[in-house]
């Protein structure tokens, strides 16, 4: 009997639809049937953003609050796998992604249905891949996979090209002299390499050692930087969070944030990591084989 396939995701510039349409081009086969569903909120997050909204949906993106999404149709009650696309949005799921896995007919589409994750940020994705885990262990589903793509530049390089990106609405070189912000079309191209690894798992109905052998293509990469970085981040991004939810004006508080992270990153950052590097790193070699490991695999 053939394989049914739904691959569901959110996207606002369209980078996460080619990355699902190259990572799922090697999935399908005569005998695959891959269906490909892009889901829309309600009210739309426009895009390109202004910088006062881009801020403003920082604590409902932590909180993980969800906000309604138009009704949406799939074909079957039932899939042999499910591809799910999300982006992360201040170090959590992007709020229509963390929506979609709240949503009682998707839940019960994916409980007991070998999932695999695949993400596309600028670079730290780490604590809202925990969340996605959380979330889709409470749908009672089978995560069996994941690749996680990330812009390669530099922190400091991405962060200045993601803004541009965000806030123009163009995926381009800014001023010429930066590097193209997002996943570089080569990593989008190089999803089919993964997929023709899913694709054998799809065909065996036996999941095991698929993550080994996508973190074995470089689906999966962890900096240690990064994770320090977001490792301190996440933390304080809860506490931001905590406190905004509460004001009846956010609008100064998600200013002040604002204006916290360009310190947080250019400042605090450099900091952390040379603290880190003299204080830490010498003494937990252990710990941070584990750790890496825990975002590698699926553990
Ligand atoms: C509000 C907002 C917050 C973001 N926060 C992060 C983040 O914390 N980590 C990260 O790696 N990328 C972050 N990004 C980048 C997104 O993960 C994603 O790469 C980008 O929005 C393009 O996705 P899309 O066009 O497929 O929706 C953020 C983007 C937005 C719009």
């Amino acid at each position: 009997m053939g394989k049914k396939v739904l691959a569901i995701y959110y996207t606002q510039s369209g980078q996460m639809q080619e990355i699902i349409d190259a990572f799922t081009s090697t999935i399908a086969a005569p005998d695959v049937t891959v269906e490909k569903v892009q889901v829309h909120p309600v009210t739309n997050f426009d895009f390109p953003w202004t910088g006062k909204r881009f801020f403003s949906v920082m604590p409902d993106c932590v909180m993980g609050n969800p906000r309604p999404l138009q009704p949406y149709t799939l074909n079957e009650n039932k899939y042999d796998l499910i591809i799910l696309g999300y982006q992360p949005w201040f170090l959590s799921p992007s709020i229509p992604s963390s929506t979609l896995l709240q949503d009682e007919k998707f839940k019960a589409v994916i409980k007991d249905t070998p999932v695999v994750t695949i993400s596309a940020g600028r670079n730290m994705w780490l604590n809202a891949f925990d969340k996605i885990k959380l979330l889709l262990a409470d749908a009672g589903a089978k995560h069996v996979g994941n690749v996680a793509l990330v812009d390669r530049h530099s922190n400091p390089v991405s962060f200045v090209t993601i803004f541009y990106w965000m806030l123009k609405g163009k995926k381009e070189r800014y001023l010429n002299i930066f590097p193209k912000p997002g996943v570089s079309d080569e990593d989008i191209k190089k999803t089919a390499v993964y997929g023709e690894i899913v694709n054998k798992h799809l065909l065996s109905g036996n999941w095991e050692g698929l993550q080994q052998q996508l973190v074995d293509k470089g689906a999966v990469m962890i900096k240690y930087p990064l994770m320090v970085i977001e490792g301190k981040a996440k933390h304080i991004f809860k506490a931001w969070a905590k406190i905004i939810v509460k004001r009846k004006n956010q609008l100064p508080w998600t200013e002040a944030f604002k204006y916290y992270l360009f310190i947080a990153l250019f400042l605090g950052a450099p900091i952390l990591l040379t603290l880190d590097a003299f204080l830490i790193r010498p003494f937990t070699g252990k710990q941070i084989r584990n750790k890496k490991k825990h975002y590698l695999l699926l553990n």
